[in-house]
């Protein structure tokens, strides 16, 4: 029997709500489809500032490093706002994310076709389905490049560098490129290879890795024409393979046409299976405590942690259509409609295990 250990990171305002629910189904998954989980927790965020004075206490690493895979609610919140950059529950975030290694990250942006009517596109426009999955380079670009301020021509000048190694252009394409063979088998590379030498190389070095990859159909588009497209014809993207900044302005635009915060997952991967998964939202503290919070991005999270690190495609397939099922009948507040049973959070998470 495979066995896996996952940690927890539960976090902060619904955070742990969430995970508990999330834990519940994969208890359940693993039943059905017969592996072992076993479950270690550690703090991370605004629960760690109050129990060790930090937002990543070393142990955090050190229990993530030792497990398969890591699970994690959202961090954050008022109580922690006035506290300096560096001490912030987000603080925490971004250094487990670095501490991982994780440099790709996939956010899915997918209808779920009871809940078509919460997106903000017409009808025709979606089509019978949108699933789309933009792969994000997380650890370089501009957003690490050589930065500053200087003097020139008698005022004030500041720079930022986008800079790409072939390494990293083709460690970020063959997360792509696999995740294109277990999908459709088609992706598109996204730059602005037009104006950017960066570009330039990523567009070279996509190419030459497509030959590794020969049943993959490949595409190129610019920045610009994609932000357009997937308005306007999103049904023609599969996989989109792009680099820091790009993927996170596309990604936030992609995840948008789903039309609501608590239903999209994420991934972020490293070198190892070991990866990090995660809702998109935050620790909504307006709503903590209360037992109303969507647990499904988390439930969907750990969808894509069985599908991408633990190797159990099936399971995570039988999550997904489990929560498509229970969506045509009930839904949390955020995403209630006339019509339909109005669920708690942990209701929610009970009925995904029945309909498992
Ligand atoms: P948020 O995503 O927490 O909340 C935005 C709105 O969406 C709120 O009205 C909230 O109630 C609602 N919402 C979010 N998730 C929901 C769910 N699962 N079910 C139902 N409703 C949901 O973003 P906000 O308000 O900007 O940030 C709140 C705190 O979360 C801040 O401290 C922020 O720094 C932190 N944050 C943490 C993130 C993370 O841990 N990855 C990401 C984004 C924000
Ligand atoms: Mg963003």
């Amino acid at each position: 029997m495979n066995k896996y250990n996952i940690c927890l990171l539960k976090g902060d305002g619904i955070g742990p709500e969430i995970v508990n629910e999330a834990v519940k189904v994969l208890d359940c998954v693993a039943d059905k489809y017969g592996f072992q989980v076993n479950y270690d927790e550690a703090l991370l965020g605004g629960s760690a500032i109050d129990a060790k004075g930090t937002p990543l206490p070393q142990e955090t690493i050190d229990k993530c490093k030792a497990s398969d895979s890591v699970l994690l609610g959202a961090v954050g919140g008022p109580k922690w706002d006035k506290l300096p950059g560096k001490e912030r529950p987000e603080a925490g975030l971004l250094g487990i994310r670095g501490a991982l290694g994780l440099f790709a990250n996939l956010r899915p942006a997918v209808i779920f076709e009871p809940l078509k009517s919460a997106s903000p596109l017409k009808d025709e426009i979606i089509g019978d389905k949108l699933d789309v999955m933009v792969v994000r380079e997380l650890t370089g670009g501009i957003y690490f490049g050589e930065r500053g301020r200087r003097e020139a021509d008698g005022e004030v000048e500041a720079y930022d560098t986008e800079q790409y190694k072939v390494s990293e252009i083709k460690r970020i394409a063959k997360v792509a490129f696999e995740m294109a063979m277990k999908r459709n088998k088609k992706l598109t590379s996204v730059d602005k290879a037009n104006v950017l030498e960066a570009s330039r190389l990523w567009r070279e070095t996509v190419i030459e890795m497509s030959k590794d990859y020969p049943e993959v159909e490949l595409n190129h588009l610019y920045v610009d024409n994609t932000a357009m497209q997937l308005v306007i014809n999103p049904g023609q993207f599969d996989v989109i393979l792009t680099n820091n900044i790009f993927g996170d302005i596309l990604s936030d635009e992609a995840s948008m046409i789903s039309g609501s915060i608590g239903m999209l997952a994420s991934a972020s991967l490293s070198d190892s299976s070991l990866g990090l998964y995660e809702p998109i939202h935050g620790s909504a503290p307006d709503i903590a405590g209360q037992n109303i919070a969507n647990p499904l991005a988390t439930i969907l999270s750990v969808a894509m942690m069985l599908k991408y690190s633990l190797n159990e495609p099936k399971a995570a397939e039988a999550i997904e259509n489990a929560v498509n099922k229970v969506l045509a009948e009930n839904r949390t507040p955020d995403i209630y409609e006339e019509g339909k049973n109005k669920v708690t959070c942990s209701e929610m998470g009970d009925l995904v295990c029945k309909a498992l």
